[in-house]
């Protein structure tokens, strides 16, 4: 990775991952969420958040749309940006990780490769990537923040779907789907994560 920075030293804990670990009863890991806006991003990570709290584990959520009112607050939806938006979340997931939280990464983050760079960036395959493969109809009629209708009218140009790309996971950890045309409820949803978490032995 690209770094300006000279003369510069890592410095090293006194306190190891594994000691938080054993603190903590639970490994660190990154739930990475990916899908449109209004595939159900949000309600996942906060079901799943909640569900993890009931069992006495520590999470944390990362989300897109909160991050972009502060550490993100400089950037947009062109490429670059949600790129770097993508980056900057990814180093913040590693360090909660390595913090020994699980944290819960809810953003479109419509590009494979910017997701992959993430993946590349934990060590251990601690990088569950959750796709939300939800059909831009249902997520386009849901329209829960009426985004999708200003994209459609052309108010908002460069939307997630509409006309700015998103680009499917060619494989993840988990993949949250509709059956027969209906969706899971959020726990469901949520119990499919944490099976996952469980039999990883994230969850110890
Ligand atoms: S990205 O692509 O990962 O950088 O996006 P993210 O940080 O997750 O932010 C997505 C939320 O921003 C709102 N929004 C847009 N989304 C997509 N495209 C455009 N042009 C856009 N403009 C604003 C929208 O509310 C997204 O929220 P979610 O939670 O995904 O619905």
């Amino acid at each position: 990775t690209l770094s300006n920075s000279t003369n510069i030293f890592w410095q090293e804990s006194p306190v190891g991952k594994l000691d938080r670990q054993k603190l903590l009863n639970q490994k660190g890991c990154v739930v990475w969420i990916t899908g449109l806006s209004g595939s159900g991003k949000s309600t996942l990570a906060c079901s799943l958040s909640r569900e993890l709290h009931s069992r006495g584990k520590l999470s944390y959520i990362l989300d897109g749309d909160n991050l972009r009112h502060g550490l993100n607050k400089n950037l947009g939806f062109k490429q670059e940006d949600r790129t770097e938006n993508i980056r900057r979340v990814g180093e913040v997931a590693k360090l909660f990780a390595d913090a020994g939280l699980i944290c819960i990464a809810s953003l479109i983050s419509p590009y494979r490769k910017d997701r992959d760079a993430c993946r590349a960036m934990l060590p251990d395959a601690n990088f569950i990537e959750v796709f939300m493969n939800m059909p831009l109809e249902l997520c386009e009629a849901r329209d829960t923040k009426g985004l999708y209708k200003l994209a459609r009218s052309g108010k908002i140009k460069g939307f997630t779907g509409i006309d700015d790309p998103y680009e499917p996971p060619l494989s993840c950890e988990i993949e949250i789907q509709q059956k027969d045309g209906v969706c899971a409820a959020p726990g469901a949803m949520a119990g499919q994560v944490v099976s996952y978490l469980e039999e990883k032995g994230y969850l110890q």
